[in-house]
């Protein structure tokens, strides 16, 4: 059964509002213009990425959603075409108000933590998957979709992997069974999996970790042909920080991308994570301008695009005005930016309260990341949100 506000991929399941089939109309008739645009070898912005709806129904423009609340995010990224999510961690479940918060806002959410290897594969032959059950059942009784997060990466992993002096043969099969077991778990159920998290340095070489140490960079193709194996209806996403500026890393990420398509490798978008930092100055988050044009760059490639791990930190306490003031213009900029490309479809904020916020244990100093303070009062970053959303 699909739950009332429900996300369906069919594109037909759930009647339409007379606004919303104006809209669809609309939208159908900008990508038929595009399309035309773009085969009279006219200026478009995304040549590849612009598909119709029967050629990619997974794109987040093509479901259909009757919101529950509209006074949420979630309803202003509907009618955008999107979805707008946030990570849960230990607040989900712990109050009804914070819960109910998330359902009203949402209508996608990451595991901060719960997906883990040190959470779901704590030891060799154990999984324990009770809370990122919890949190998906909360998420379809919601009408919300999940991102998975994340299968190979150097943090967070269990003492029995690390310590564990495997060979390196020994070491792909952890690898590859891990991700048949945890993918065939959640079978059908997760949107999009954050496949290989945070490869790269800054300088763009392949970051040392346990998989790269032994493995070399083939872990992760390796991860990824694991991952389309067990789920082939899950997205699969490559997903780093500091990929939002120009640079070497981004570039690393850009190659790993085209060699993928390039080889048939299957990989169907790129995460950027967006953790940004507002310096005492205001400076520190790119300008619109350089987010659309690194988000149209990847476009190009024929990946989708998420925002995966959204958060802008200033000064706390005592941030000045300029530097509040730079964090909304942060937020308009980089939701701005997704709107502005159409291969961008997802907006996650790592954490729905300041207080919940990674931020705070992790850049000593710094603070008031997110969108609603520790009373679940909505900040001026969450209006910058819903205006660039077009609300
Ligand atoms: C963070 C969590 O939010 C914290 O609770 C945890 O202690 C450390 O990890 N990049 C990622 C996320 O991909 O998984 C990280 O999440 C933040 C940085």
């Amino acid at each position: 059964m699909v739950p009332s506000g429900a996300i369906t991929h069919t594109g037909r399941s759930q009647p339409l509002s007379p606004l919303h089939s104006m809209r669809a109309t609309l939208r159908c008739w900008a990508t038929l213009c595009m399309t035309i645009v773009a085969a009279c070898g006219g200026a478009t912005s995304e040549p590849v990425s612009v598909k119709t709806c029967a050629q990619d129904p997974t794109q987040a423009k093509c479901v259909t959603v009757t919101p529950q609340v509209d006074s949420g995010l979630r309803f202003y990224a509907t009618r955008n075409g999107r979805y707008m999510g946030t990570a849960l961690d230990a607040a989900f479940g712990a109050t009804s108000a914070y819960d109910a918060l998330v359902s009203r806002e949402f209508s996608l959410i990451t595991a901060a933590n719960a997906q883990k290897w040190q959470t779901i594969h704590p030891s060799r032959a154990t999984y324990s998957y009770a809370r990122a059950d919890a949190m998906l059942a909360f998420a379809q009784a919601n009408g919300m979709k999940m991102r998975g997060h994340t299968l190979a990466w150097q943090n967070q992993n269990p003492a029995w992997l690390i310590n564990g002096a495997f060979p390196a043969d020994t070491l792909a099969q952890i690898l590859k069974d891990h991700i048949s077991a945890v993918l065939t778990h959640y079978k059908g159920t997760i949107y999009a999996w954050d496949v290989v998290n945070e490869a790269f340095n800054a300088n763009g070489t392949i970051a040392a970790t346990i998989w790269s140490n032994a493995l070399g960079r083939g872990y992760i193709e390796t991860a990824f042909r694991a991952a389309r194996a067990a789920d082939p209806a899950a997205l699969l996403f490559y997903n780093d920080y500091n990929l939002e500026y120009t640079g070497a890393k981004q570039d690393s990420a850009f190659v790993l991308i085209q060699d993928f398509k390039a080889r048939g490798v299957p990989i169907d978008g790129i995460g950027f994570q967006a953790h940004f930092q507002i310096n005492a100055d205001g400076t520190g988050v790119p300008s619109k301008a350089s987010l659309t044009s690194t988000f149209q760059r990847f476009a190009a490639l024929g990946v989708k695009i998420h925002i995966t791990e959204l958060d802008v930190r200033v000064r706390t306490p005592g941030a000045a005005q300029l530097e509040l003031t730079a964090q909304t213009q942060a937020y308009s900029d980089i939701v701005g930016a997704c709107v502005a490309v159409p291969a961008c479809e997802a907006i996650v904020v790592w954490g729905v309260t300041d207080t919940e916020s990674w931020v705070p244990s992790t850049f000593p100093g710094y603070g008031s990341a997110l969108l609603f303070d520790g009373g679940l009062s909505k900040k001026p970053t969450w209006t910058a949100v819903k205006t660039a959303l077009g609300g």
